[in-house]
């Protein structure tokens, strides 16, 4: 059973996995938290206030309390998990426990991305309702334990079942209280093509935050924070993951109170966020999904990466080779005409590329970034057959055809916006903020979602296309929508997010077949939430290989090599400025779902020669590579090597990939230890060497690196 109720203990145990998590119903009904951890029998914990707290305090009982739940203005000095202001101005709440179930399986999340579960036996739900007897404020909330792996994905519901409007006004999908706080804090970090590098800081006292205002998770920060034990590594030592499966704004913090003890949580961030509930309504939080790992950070990731690709992705792709693509944005920019566009096609298919995708520019106007979006009629001085032309003929060489679209944006020299100036976001009476010069079109409003949900309909339906390319390239500025009253004014990020769920919940049904792949900017709005439509999200603008390594790297603590779109550009790259060799990026693309994003014309037969063994051998890889389980060897952030390996779930073939950033004289060979492997099992290379699984664990494999931006790919199998 994962979830057990202990009736004389009162206590809720929650195991999958090696985790247990446990929740327990004090005398007065209020919801603790007693305990979250490696995996422990249902009758080991009983709640004694002494464990707690064994001394005198002049401190508020309340203030003491392990809340599970924890609710302000009677005790409660931390952020609140449901922050309630009444009718009558106060901000006084207090949730009691009125019931719980214990049910198979998982509930849906309406309106809003979540795991899911295919089978009841994969997953138990524990709903626990509270209710506030002064406000009628109902609040289910839901833990669902995985059986294989102890991931716990947890939402609330609320209710307003008074007589009063309420308005929520704080609203953590978690909030969790460990006990102790010797400890670091791991988040991911960046900018704008420099996403999601690894920070960790150890806990203080006090409050460590992380957020995005944006209206987007972000390129700066990622909805993913983590707390590990000092001696914590990638393979050992235990870690508490928190994630935050959404696309817009959010915060997550960690806050040490005065009694040592650190707080976990993550949910909405307030600054943009708030939603009136009146009498009979109800709001469902995001979802959040916790995982702990005692084996390091592996060891959490490895849990993040088979939720999110197993059961958090969905649609026809998630279990399918990705194909290997060529996207001309870096090779042509707006610079194209079809002539120039086939000719890329041509090389492309003559090498075994699989799909070619358009990128911007294809559309309105469009010869420059100032123009046209909004107007998805295809541009027929740069495309004279049209897209149902160009189509046919990529699809004459065998290739797929894919498409950029930047659905949510409009730019203020476009048809839409003279038809429509009202539809972006904006505040009467003040200018209205651009951003690359564009504008974000408020999907808050229901006329907007069907604008756009008609429009990319209408091209996807009538073009021969495969692959979608859904990008986003702006944050919000006055996000305070026009079509809202005042008291709801605060809610439009919200509303904005919950639109676009529903726009890509209505596009990705009614074209199963199609491949989706998000943008935002690359990877500025890289997060669980996006991974539930769409199964692979561009990882970054920047397509250096050196680069690369920190943001793949980066990106693996939460998300799985199969959700991040890795391309193979032109040197100097155009980023950064380097040069590396074809070889090295191609190893590094070969990580991810791989393809090209450079002018193929321009290749000598010499490179399209090597280009085309890359891609066969891409071919033979990629389903270790999207399937395996993803060991992070040795970090990017820490020297000049970097390594990673893939392992088959049977544990018999393993793809090691090691790279060198700047070459240093006279020193020993690298050794990197494998993980995972089957000890007894004998591997062989593809020069005939075998090596024992224990000792390629152990004594670990000499790899051969020579010179600056060097790289090795090395797959071994037993025999
Ligand atoms: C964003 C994307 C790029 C490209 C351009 C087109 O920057 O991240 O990959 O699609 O937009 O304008």
């Amino acid at each position: 059973m994962s979830i057990e109720f202990n009736a004389p203990a009162r206590t809720w145990t929650l195991s999958g996995g090696g985790t247990s998590y446990v929740l327990h119903r004090d005398e007065e009904n209020r919801l603790l938290h007693l305990y979250w951890g490696r995996r422990l029998p249902s009758d080991a914990l009983r709640w004694d206030p002494a464990d707690y707290f064994s001394f005198a305090s002049l401190d508020l009982p309340v203030n003491i309390l392990p809340h599970e739940l924890p609710v302000c203005g009677s005790g409660w000095y931390g952020t609140p998990a449901v922050g309630i202001r009444t009718a009558g101005g106060d901000e006084v709440t207090d949730l009691r426990v009125v019931s719980a179930t214990v049910d198979a399986g998982k509930p849906p999340l309406p309106g809003l991305p979540a795991t899911y579960t295919e089978t009841d036996e994969e997953a138990q739900t524990l709903s626990v309702l509270l209710r506030d007897s002064v406000t009628g404020l109902e609040v289910t909330a839901l833990y669902t334990v995985f059986e294989a792996s102890g991931a716990i994905a947890r939402s609330l519901r609320l209710k307003n079942t008074g007589s009063s409007a309420l308005t929520v006004t704080s609203l953590l999908s978690a909030s969790v209280p460990l006990w102790r706080s010797d400890l670091d804090a791991v988040h991911l970090h960046g900018a704008w093509a420099r996403e999601r590098s690894i920070i960790r800081v150890p806990v203080v006292p006090g409050d460590l935050r992380i957020a995005s205002a944006r209206g987007a998770s972000g390129h700066e920060e990622n909805p993913f924070l983590a707390l590990c034990e000092h001696r914590a590594d990638e393979h050992s030592g235990c870690v508490w993951g928190a994630s935050f499966v959404y696309s817009g704004s959010f915060q997550a913090l960690c806050h040490v109170d005065n009694f040592g003890h650190a707080r976990l949580s993550v949910g909405m961030n307030p600054e943009v966020f708030s939603w009136l509930l009146e009498p009979g309504e109800t709001l469902a939080s995001p979802e959040a999904v916790l995982v702990f790992s005692d084996a390091g950070f592996n060891g959490m990731s490895q849990q993040y990466h088979a939720l999110y690709r197993d059961r958090l992705a969905r649609g026809s792709w998630r279990d399918r080779s990705r194909p290997v693509l060529i996207n001309n944005w870096e090779g042509t920019y707006f610079d194209f005409d079809e002539q120039r566009l086939l000719a890329i096609a041509e090389k492309a298919s003559g090498i075994g590329v699989e799909l070619f995708v358009l990128d911007d520019g294809w559309f309105g106007r469009r010869n420059s970034d100032n123009c046209s979006l909004g107007d998805w009629k295809v541009n027929l001085e740069k495309l004279p057959g049209g897209l149902t032309g160009l189509s046919a003929k990529i699809h004459d060489m065998g290739l797929r055809f894919g498409l950029w679209f930047e659905p949510e944006m409009v730019s203020p020299d476009s048809d839409l916006y003279r038809a429509h100036p009202d539809w972006c976001l904006h505040v009467d009476g003040r200018p209205r903020t651009e951003a690359r010069q564009q504008l974000i079109l408020d999907l808050s409003r229901p006329e907007v979602q069907d604008y756009i949900i008609s429009a990319v309909s209408a091209v996807l339906s009538s073009s021969g296309v495969d692959y979608v390319k859904w990008d986003m390239n702006r944050n919000m500025t006055e996000a305070w929508s026009v079509s809202l009253p005042p008291e709801r004014k605060k809610e439009t990020q919200h509303r904005y997010m919950l639109g676009l769920y529903h726009v890509l919940e209505t596009v990705t049904s009614a074209f199963p077949d199609l491949l989706f792949e998000s943008c935002s900017g690359g990877g500025g709005r890289f997060d669980p939430g996006i991974l539930h439509y769409m199964p692979q999200t561009w990882t970054s603008d920047d397509t250096d290989a050196v680069e690369r390594l920190k943001l793949q790297y980066g990106t693996s603590l939460v998300y799985p090599a199969s959700s991040m779109g890795a391309h193979v550009s032109a040197v100097p790259n155009h980023q950064t400025g380097r040069s590396t060799s074809l070889k090295m990026r191609s190893d590094v693309a070969l990580s991810g779902n791989f393809g090209f994003e450079l002018d193929l014309a321009k290749f000598s037969a010499e490179e399209l020669a090597e280009a085309k063994e890359m891609v066969s051998r891409v071919k033979e890889l990629r389903d270790l590579t999207r399937t395996g389980t993803f060991w992070r060897l040795l970090s990017p952030f820490e020297g000049r090597y970097t390594a990673w390996s893939f392992v088959s779930q049977d544990r018999k073939q393993v793809l090691l990939c090691a790279y060198q950033v700047l070459s240093v004289p006279n020193t020993a060979p690298l050794r990197v230890c494998l993980r995972g492997l089957l000890p007894d099992a004998w591997y062989e290379a593809k020069d005939g060497r075998r090596y024992l699984g224990a000792a390629l664990m152990q004594q670990g494999i000499t790899v051969s690196l020579r010179g600056d931006f060097s790289s090795s790919v090395m797959l071994l199998k037993a025999r």
